[in-house]
């Protein structure tokens, strides 16, 4: 098989049968030709298929290392499409610092609708086996978490799960399949918030799941097309673009996160940094196994408590105050009063000293020099 260079570059997308053209083409038309009844090129009405989609779906599926894979019109599309598999009286098990939108969707969704949910703490694989809840049917795993960047041992969980007859899904969001992937480690299903580091550049919205399961596969084509949550052939072109770079970008996001927490961990107005590759970090040594390096998300707590927070968040001139993740600039966000307020009074409540960073792809010295002075300012 290819490296993965290769195939982000070439799987899904040879160069175009009919004009030769070498980038994939975006094919708008929202429907096809039959030649006669029941006979067509592939394609018949775009929220069914596309071949912008298709490309776009290949692609990433191969980078996953899955069977198939299927192309929604953001994050929580793709997390709502797996989580239609659950029938009313099944339980999800949801991870205590889960994104506060996959939060959301089972609490205010789907718990309406009879599914049960759990919250549990999934780093412990002893306790959850002692106290398994009953009835679980899939368990839904971030790691890194969003925003604690707590990591869950995908084998070990996987090993359990399947003994008690549940499904595992993980959101593979921050890390992506360049740093981690979940289905060889033992998973049953990846999901993207393609919005993220795979479409890179902070243009596009969009979802993934894969798989390599079959019947999983079947049900979650059946329901992209039945619930018709696909996105935009020209957000499939975009993700698919990104997908070419994301290597080299992650290695570079990953190269300034590491120099930002040098900084942070000396730094006086910081009172802990959360990065998995610092050796005091819980998940230190399962993140060595299942990752390749330790992605460009960084959270801190600030010394000074939220009012100190809510300076640093303010003061950063490059770091841009702004919720998502995963483009090439840099961002600063308070996920307590941001990207997790839907979780407030909630066990999934954040810590409101937390500031969260998504490193970019700047030059490394002026991120560092950036985030010191709010810093400075505030200590
Ligand atoms: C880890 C994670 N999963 C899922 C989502 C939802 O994705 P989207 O915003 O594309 O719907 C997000 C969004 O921030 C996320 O951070």
């Amino acid at each position: 098989m290819d490296g993965f260079e290769t195939r982000a570059i070439h799987d899904g997308q040879p160069p175009d049968a009919a004009s030769g053209a070498v980038v994939t083409p975006i094919t708008l038309s929202s429907t096809f030709v039959h030649e006669e009844v029941g006979k067509h090129a592939g394609y018949e009405y775009s929220r069914s298929g596309n071949p912008t989609r298709r490309a776009y779906e290949e692609c990433l599926a191969s980078l996953e290392g899955a069977l198939d894979g299927f192309a929604f019109a953001s994050g929580m599309a793709a997390e709502d499409a797996v989580l239609r598999m659950l029938a009313p009286g099944q339980r999800v098990v949801i991870p205590d610092d889960a994104y506060g939108g996959t939060f959301r969707l089972v609490s205010k969704v789907l718990a309406p609708a009879g599914i049960d949910w759990t919250v549990a703490d999934l780093t412990d694989l002893d306790a959850l086996e002692r106290d398994w809840p009953d009835g679980a049917a899939l368990v839904w795993v971030e790691t890194p978490t969003n925003p604690a960047l707590t990591i869950v041992d995908i084998v070990g969980l996987s090993a359990l799960a399947h003994e008690r007859g549940a499904r595992v899904v993980v959101d593979n969001t921050f890390a992506t399949p360049f740093l981690q992937r979940p289905l060889e480690l033992g998973a049953d299903i990846v999901v993207h918030s393609a919005t993220k580091y795979l479409g890179g550049h902070s243009d596009v919205v969009g979802g993934f799941v894969g798989t390599s399961d079959p019947e999983i596969a079947e049900r979650v084509g059946f329901l992209q097309n039945a619930v018709g949550a696909v996105p935009s052939p020209f957000d499939c072109y975009l993700v698919l673009r990104g997908l070419k770079t994301l290597a080299v970008r992650m290695e570079r996001h990953c190269e300034n996160a590491s120099a930002i927490v040098t900084m942070l961990v000396r730094h006086p107005a910081v009172s802990r940094v959360l990065y998995p590759a610092l050796a005091d970090h819980p998940g230190h040594a399962v993140a060595r196994r299942q990752m390749r390096d330790f992605g460009g998300m960084v959270s801190f707590l600030a010394a000074g408590g939220e009012d100190a927070a809510l300076e640093i968040v303010a003061r950063t001139r490059l770091f841009t105050l702004a919720e998502s993740l995963g483009g090439v600039e840099s961002l600063i966000e308070h996920p307590a009063r941001m990207t997790h307020a839907s979780a407030v009074d909630s066990p999934l409540a954040v810590d409101p000293a937390l500031v969260r960073l998504s490193v970019g792809i700047e030059t490394t010295d002026d991120l560092v020099a950036d985030l010191r002075h709010a810093l400075d300012a505030t200590s």
